[in-house]
């Protein structure tokens, strides 16, 4: 069984974020917020992990959403609609716990992590919770998706590195500025691990302000997906392993260890390289080939 692509659309302005919907009727019929999905687009194809993004139980459709950032991501950047996905295996991972918190929920989603944010807000706006979204980006042109985060949330906060859009700076002044301003039930962060560790700093009331529980989401590397290769593993700070499989991947971030995560978050970085290096010179030959044979 392989699985058609039904739509594609790039996102934003920085020509490497990308969504794709899928025909995939059995996973949609169990998908929930929280949940990803492995892919692997063809026979030669790695194992990547994807955020489902969103879901439609009636189409039988699951969207994805993706930043190129190596072989694989280019390759899927590359396929087009009525193309078909080799494997999709899921629902994966932990659905997120819903319920109705007494205070605001605030999600800070940074780049591609905006994404995975949104149906963890819609099913939590959805039980009757207040949703306040704090969304950042490098630049204006990495940013997308502020109508569909704005519609299930009761506030948007937008902010830029470099402040071509929204307020200058990082996701965690106008977090700090949150915490000052009253209480928070929960904060659900996504985005790279550097920014998820400084908002488990803001929150872990070591800094004068209330502590207020964290969930972030690991994006470490995975392979099976299930439990049982250990590529996932994380360390917590009391010396314990979890997996961010089957554990996760939302993880209470006060207990990760995001200084061990770190290191090991470009330990395959060589590889990644000349993996990309090679899939780039294919691509060229390719084309060169196809120009000569037209
Ligand atoms: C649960 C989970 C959900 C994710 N959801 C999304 C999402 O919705 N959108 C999105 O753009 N990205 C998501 N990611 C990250 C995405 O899986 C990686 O960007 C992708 O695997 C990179 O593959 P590549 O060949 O293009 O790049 P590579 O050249 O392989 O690597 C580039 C970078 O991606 C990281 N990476 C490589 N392989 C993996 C892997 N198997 N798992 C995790 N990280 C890896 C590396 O540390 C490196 O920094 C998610 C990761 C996890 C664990
Ligand atoms: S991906 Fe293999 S144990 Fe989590």
């Amino acid at each position: 069984m392989t699985y058609k692509i039904l739509e594609k659309r790039e996102l934003g302005e920085s020509g490497i974020v990308f969504e794709i919907v899928l025909e995939t009727p059995l996973i949609a019929k169990k998908a929930y917020a929280g949940n990803f999905v492995l892919i692997r687009i063809n026979e030669t194809g790695e194992r990547i992990p994807l955020t489902i993004a969103d879901y439609d139980r009636e189409k039988g459709t699951l969207t994805i959403v993706f930043q190129v950032v190596g072989k694989s991501t280019k390759l899927l950047s590359h396929q087009n609609v009525g193309d078909e996905i080799l494997d999709v295996v899921g629902p994966l991972g932990n659905k997120i716990h819903i319920k109705k918190y007494e205070y605001p929920v605030v999600f800070v989603g940074g780049g591609v992590g905006i994404a995975p944010c949104y149906p963890q807000a819609k099913e939590l706006k959805e039980a009757g919770n207040t949703i306040i979204s704090i969304l950042g980006a490098r630049n204006k042109g990495l940013l997308f998706w502020k109508d569909k985060m704005g519609a299930v949330s009761d506030e948007i906060i937008i902010c830029t590195d470099d402040g071509s859009e929204g307020k200058k700076g990082v996701v965690t002044e106008p977090l700090k500025d949150l915490l000052k301003r009253g209480k928070l039930s929960l904060v659900i962060a996504i985005g790279p691990l550097i920014m998820m560790k400084f908002v488990t700093l803001t929150t872990n009331g070591s800094n004068g302000l209330p502590k207020v529980k964290t969930f972030v989401s690991l994006n470490t590397i995975m392979i099976d997906g299930t439990g049982m290769c250990g590529g996932c593993r994380f360390p917590t700070i009391d010396g314990k392993i979890g997996f961010a499989c089957v554990d996760g991947p939302d993880v209470d971030g006060h207990i990760v260890d995001f200084n061990n995560l770190l290191k090991r978050a470009n330990r395959f970085e060589k590889q990644e390289k000349k993996s990309l290096e090679l899939y780039d010179q294919e691509c060229k030959a390719l084309k060169k080939f196809d120009e000569g044979s037209s």
